[in-house]
């Protein structure tokens, strides 16, 4: 998720982005929303693949093997599909263009490399044209176990399987269609919540038994068995409007998940919220 107080530091450092790029793209996001300040494409960057080197490649693999021998049996059919339709590999870093190519005939997302976070605005621009800013960097080896912010693994491995599924797809782009449009703090607050139990920590039932699709999860070794066999998380059934209703905390596992019957039931609880807020920002009709 985009955090307004966050800072890019250390990715410009890393030989897979062109410094004079990302500099200039993440200028334009700091400003984003000013006058000339509003093309969601200028926040984009290259990835410049030979710059990973081979102990970055072995980071990914060592995450990949770990992750995916737990979720073969306990991830969303859909979020396992959608890993194969974008061939995610163990062996190497996923091109952000190979990718591409397979998403936009299944449902037109496209993952842009961007150099670090955006600010909230600038990432719901994306996510309304159906574009996922993406982060190209991996973890540093000594901390695999762990990173308070996004990387490649997070946002490729945990997020983009799902872009491939239509229903999942049609949802996140009403969600930032929604999110650019209000400026109404109750409501922006509700969006981000919504987005931290869903997209980001969200559970479904699938055949009788809870999985796991959220992106924080999926790529979590620890929170992802945390979220499905601890008797401390209360896994409530999913209703949008107790989810807005709930704060999250973000320095430890998450106590409180919500679990969805289904993908449409996602879509369509966000068409209703987004249409709300359209009507909200429409005139009363004159009597
Ligand atoms: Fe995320």
């Amino acid at each position: 998720m985009a955090d307004p107080n966050a800072s890019m530091s250390g990715s410009l450092n890393h030989a897979m982005i062109d410094d004079v790029q990302a500099r200039r793209a993440q200028e334009f996001a700091d400003r984003f929303g000013e006058p000339g300040f509003t093309d969601p494409t200028q926040l984009y960057i290259e990835q410049r693949y030979e710059g990973y080197t081979p102990e970055n490649q072995e980071t990914w693999t060592t995450l990949f093997d770990r992750q995916m021998a737990y979720l073969a049996d306990n991830a969303s059919q859909t979020y396992l599909g959608g890993a194969k339709i974008i061939n995610l590999r163990r062996e190497r870093i996923p091109p952000v263009e190979s990718i591409n190519e397979r998403l936009k005939p299944l449902t037109g997302w496209q993952s842009r490399a961007v150099p670090g976070y955006l600010k909230p605005k600038a990432f719901f621009a994306c996510l309304s044209r159906r574009e996922f800013p993406t982060t190209i960097v991996i973890r540093p080896k000594q901390s695999i176990d762990y990173l308070p912010e996004p990387d490649i693994f997070h946002d490729i491995f945990g997020h983009v399987p799902l872009h491939a599924d239509p229903v999942f797809a049609d949802f996140l782009q009403t969600y930032g269609k929604a999110a650019l449009l209000t400026n109404d703090p109750h409501h922006t607050e509700r969006l981000a919540r919504l987005f931290w139990f869903t997209v980001e920590f969200g559970l479904i039932r699938e055949n009788g038994r809870v999985k796991i699709y959220g992106s924080g999860l999926i790529s979590s070794p620890g929170e992802s068995h945390h979220s499905l066999n601890s008797k401390d998380v209360d896994r409530r059934p999913f209703d949008m409007a107790r989810v807005c209703d709930t704060a999250f905390e973000i320095d430890h596992y998450q106590p409180i998940l919500y679990v969805l019957e289904s993908f449409e039931q996602l879509r369509d609880s966000m068409n209703s919220y987004a249409n709300m807020l359209l009507n909200e920002k429409r005139p009363a009709a004159v009597a």
